[in-house]
C-alpha cells in the first residue's frame, strides 16, 4: 500500500471506530489501538498535506482558525413546530389530520423533542459539505468546522452504502447533562458565571469562533429528519431506520402510533421516563408518518399542519417562603437561596430553590411568609416563579443583602454582571479555600496529593490559613490518628516540596488574580520575566501587552494594591517557590517578533500549528485568529483558504511561507 492509500484506509477505520464509539457505544478496539492509529494518521497527513481534507478524522480537534459565520440560505426553510400543552389539543390536531385526509388512515410517528438547538447537515456523496443553524429559519449560520468536532456527526459515511448522493439531515445538537456539570464545574473555579441549562451552554459552544472549544466540551447530536429529492422511503420513520443505518445518530426512541390512545401512552410514558434520559428533553414531537401524506396536508406560514409539538409541563407547586439565604461560592459570588416549608414536586420533595441574583429577587418582589409557586423546569434545581397574589396585607419585603454573610465586607457588582461578589479574597472562609483549591490544581503548582477535604480540614484546624502556609507544613503537623499513615504524611510533605520547581507562569495564574487564566499568566510571564515586574506594573504598561484588557489590568492592580496578597506572594518567594522566568524558557526567549500579529493559515510539513504559536510566543510574536489591517503577516502553509487569500491580497499583508518563518526566527 502507499502512503496515499494508507491515509484513505485509516481514514475509513477510524470513521468506522468514530462511530462504534460514539453513536452505538459499542467500541470494537481499545482506546489505545485508536489512539496509535490517530497518531500514525496526523503523521502521514503532515508527510502529503496535497491530501489534506477538512472531513479527516485527525480534524475534530478544531483548530483556532477564526470562524467569521457566513450566512446561508437555507433550500427549503427551516419551520418550527406548533405547541400543544395536553391532551385535547392533541386529540385536536389528530381530528385536524384525520379530516384533512379524508377519513383515510394514517400513521404517527411519535418522538422525543430534545431540548437544543436546531442543525441542518448537507451531505454530498457521503461526505459533510456544510451545517447550517436554524437562525430565524430562512436563513442561518454556516457553522460547518464547530460541528465536525461533534463526534457522533458523521463526516463521512461509508461508500459501500446506498444513500441519496445529495441530503440534507436535519436534527439537534444538544449537551448531555453530563457534560453539561462538567462544563459547569470548570466555569465556576475560573469565576465564571455557569449556564443556565444546556441548551444556553450548547447554543454558546456551538457559537464560539475557536472550534477547539467546541471540541472540548462534549456536545452530541440527534438527527429527526430526512430531506431531499430521492428520499428513500415514504415512511419518516423508515427513513429515519435508514438514515441510522448510514451512521447517523437516531434516536432509539421513537415510536409508530395508529391511534389516538397510542399517542397519549407514548406521552405518559415519557413525561416520567425523560427524566432517566443523558439528555434534556422538553416534549414529545408528533409527526403523520407518510411523505405523501405529508405532502397533502401542507404547511402554514410557520409550521407543518402534518406536525405538533407536544410541551411537557414544568411541575409546578406553590409553598411558602420562610427565609432566604445567601450562599458565599468559592470565587466570592453571592447566591440566594429559598428556604420553604417542604413540598412533593415532580418526585422530590422540595425545601430549597435558587433564586439566582439579586435581579431576579427584586423582580419577583418577595415578602416574609408570602405563598410562592416553585417549578421543576430544564434546570436541575428548582426556582421560584412567582408569588401566589394572597388577600393578606404584604409583610416585610426581603430585600438582597448588601454585606457578605460571612465575614461582613461590603458587596461588589462587575460592570455587566448580574452577579453580587464578596471582594475580600484574603479574609473571607470560603474565598480562602477556593483559593487555595485553585493554588494546588494541575494547571496551577500542581500539587496533586491533596485534595480539597484535606485543605478544608487544614484550614478548619488553623493548621493553614492560605496558600504560603503548606510550604511551612511538617510531616508530623499532618500526621493525623485517622488520616493514614506517615507514608501518606511524607509523599504529601514531597509533592509540596515539589512544587517549588512549578514554572514561573504557572505560579502566576495559581496566586489567584481574577480575570488572570492560564493563556494570561504566560502572556504576562513572557513579557515581565519576574514578579516584581508584575506587581510593579502601571496601568499603561499593563495595557502595553498583547492580550491584557482593561478587566484584567485592573485586576492586577487591585491584587498588587492589597497588602495581604503582596505578603503571601512574598511568603511564597522566602519558599522557594518560582518568582522569574527560568533560564531554559529565558535563553531561547527573543523579541524577534516582538509587537507582531501573526496568523497562521493551512497545513504546514515541519511543525505542528501548535509548535507554530509556541514559536512565535517564544519570539515575543502573538497568534491572532483573523485577519485585519493590523495583522503584521501571515504564516501560510498549503492549501491556505481562499477566503483568507483573497482578504490577505486586499489588505496588502504579506504572506510568509513555512521556511521563509524558519530563517526569519533563526538569526
Ligand atoms: S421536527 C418541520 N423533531 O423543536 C419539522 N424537531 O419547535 C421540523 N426539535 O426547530 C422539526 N426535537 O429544533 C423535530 N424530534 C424532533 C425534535 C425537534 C427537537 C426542535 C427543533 C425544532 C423545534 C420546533
Amino acid at each position: 500500500m502507499t502512503e496515499q492509500e494508507t491515509i484513505l484506509s485509516l481514514r475509513a477505520k477510524l470513521h468506522q471506530h468514530n462511530y462504534n464509539y460514539y453513536v452505538l457505544n459499542q467500541p470494537t478496539v481499545s482506546d489505545k489501538d485508536f489512539d496509535e492509529m490517530m497518531h500514525r494518521l496526523q503523521e502521514l497527513e503532515a508527510l502529503h498535506p496535497d491530501m489534506y481534507d477538512p472531513n479527516s478524522p485527525t480534524q475534530r480537534v478544531g483548530s483556532d482558525l477564526n470562524n467569521e459565520f457566513a450566512t446561508v440560505v437555507h433550500n427549503r426553510p427551516m419551520l418550527s413546530l406548533a405547541n400543544t400543552y395536553n391532551r385535547a389539543e392533541v386529540a385536536q390536531f389528530y381530528q385536524r389530520v384525520s379530516e384533512g385526509l379524508g377519513g383515510a388512515p394514517f400513521q404517527v410517528c411519535c418522538e422525543l423533542k430534545f431540548d437544543g438547538l436546531s442543525i441542518s447537515l448537507h451531505y454530498s456523496h457521503g461526505t459533510l459539505m456544510r451545517a447550517v443553524t436554524r437562525g430565524d429559519g430562512v436563513q442561518g449560520d454556516d457553522v460547518t468546522p464547530n460541528v465536525r468536532t461533534i463526534r457522533s456527526i458523521p463526516l463521512q459515511l461509508p461508500s459501500h452504502l446506498s444513500y441519496p448522493d445529495e441530503f440534507e439531515i436535519r436534527g439537534e445538537v444538544l449537551m448531555p447533562w453530563s457534560s453539561f456539570q462538567k462544563l459547569n464545574s470548570q466555569r465556576e473555579d475560573t469565576g465564571e458565571a455557569p449556564f443556565a441549562n444546556p441548551r444556553n451552554a450548547a447554543s454558546g459552544t456551538l457559537k464560539s469562533k475557536d472550534s477547539r472549544v467546541v471540541a472540548s466540551r462534549g456536545l452530541d447530536a440527534y438527527l429527526y429528519y430526512l430531506l431531499g429529492d430521492e428520499i428513500p422511503f415514504d415512511g419518516h420513520y423508515q427513513n429515519m431506520q435508514a438514515a441510522r443505518s448510514w451512521g447517523f445518530q437516531v434516536s432509539n426512541e421513537m415510536k409508530l402510533a395508529d391511534s389516538l390512545q397510542d399517542i397519549y401512552d407514548f406521552i405518559d410514558y415519557w413525561n416520567e421516563a425523560r427524566q432517566h434520559l443523558p439528555v434534556a428533553t422538553d416534549g414529545i414531537v408528533l409527526k403523520v408518518n407518510s411523505l405523501s401524506q405529508q405532502r397533502h396536508l401542507g404547511l402554514t406560514a410557520k409550521s407543518p399542519r402534518w406536525a405538533i409539538a407536544y410541551k411537557f409541563q414544568a411541575e409546578q407547586a406553590e409553598t411558602t417562603l420562610r427565609q432566604v439565604v445567601y450562599q458565599v461560592g468559592r470565587t466570592g459570588i453571592i447566591t440566594p437561596v429559598a428556604n420553604m416549608d417542604p413540598v412533593p414536586l415532580a418526585g422530590t420533595i422540595v425545601r430549597r430553590a435558587t433564586l439566582h441574583n439579586a435581579d431576579v429577587m427584586q423582580q419577583l418582589n418577595l415578602y416574609q411568609g408570602c405563598r410562592v409557586l416553585v417549578e421543576k423546569g430544564g434546570e436541575i434545581i428548582p426556582k421560584i416563579v412567582g408569588v401566589a397574589q394572597t388577600e393578606e396585607h404584604p409583610l416585610r419585603p426581603i430585600h438582597f443583602i448588601t454585606h457578605c454573610p460571612v465575614c461582613g465586607t461590603k458587596l461588589v457588582r462587575f460592570e455587566g454582571e448580574a452577579a453580587h461578589y464578596c471582594p475580600n479574597e484574603t479574609g473571607c472562609a470560603p474565598l480562602i479555600l477556593g483559593r487555595m483549591e485553585h493554588f494546588i490544581s494541575r494547571k496551577a503548582m500542581n500539587i496533586n496529593s491533596l485534595g480539597p477535604e484535606t485543605l478544608d480540614n487544614w484550614f478548619q484546624q488553623g493548621l493553614i490559613h492560605d496558600a504560603a502556609d503548606l510550604y511551612n507544613l511538617t510531616t508530623e503537623q499532618i500526621l493525623t490518628p485517622e488520616g493514614g499513615g506517615e507514608d501518606i504524611a511524607r509523599k504529601i510533605i514531597r509533592s509540596i516540596d515539589e512544587s517549588r520547581h512549578t514554572p514561573f507562569e504557572q505560579v502566576l495564574f495559581a496566586i489567584g488574580i481574577r480575570f488572570v487564566g492560564e493563556i494570561a499568566a504566560k502572556t504576562l510571564a513572557r513579557h515581565f520575566r519576574t514578579m516584581q515586574a508584575v506587581a510593579d506594573a502601571t496601568i499603561d504598561d499593563l495595557l502595553q501587552v498583547d492580550g491584557i484588557g482593561m478587566v484584567m489590568a485592573e485586576s492586577i492592580i487591585r491584587y498588587f494594591h492589597d497588602t495581604n496578597n503582596r505578603n503571601f506572594v512574598s511568603r511564597l518567594a522566602k519558599a522557594g517557590v518560582k518568582m522569574e522566568l527560568s533560564e531554559d524558557v529565558l535563553s531561547t526567549q527573543t523579541d524577534l517578533l516582538a509587537g507582531q500579529g501573526i496568523v497562521i493559515s493551512g497545513v504546514f510539513q515541519h511543525h505542528s500549528r501548535d509548535e507554530y504559536k509556541a514559536l512565535i510566543e517564544q519570539h515575543g510574536g502573538r497568534n491572532v485568529g483573523s485577519i485585519s489591517a493590523k495583522t503584521s503577516f501571515i504564516l501560510a502553509g498549503e492549501n491556505m483558504g481562499p477566503s483568507k487569500l483573497e482578504k490577505a491580497q486586499k489588505l496588502g499583508i504579506r504572506i510568509v511561507s513555512e521556511d521563509e518563518f524558519l530563517r526569519m526566527i533563526e538569526s
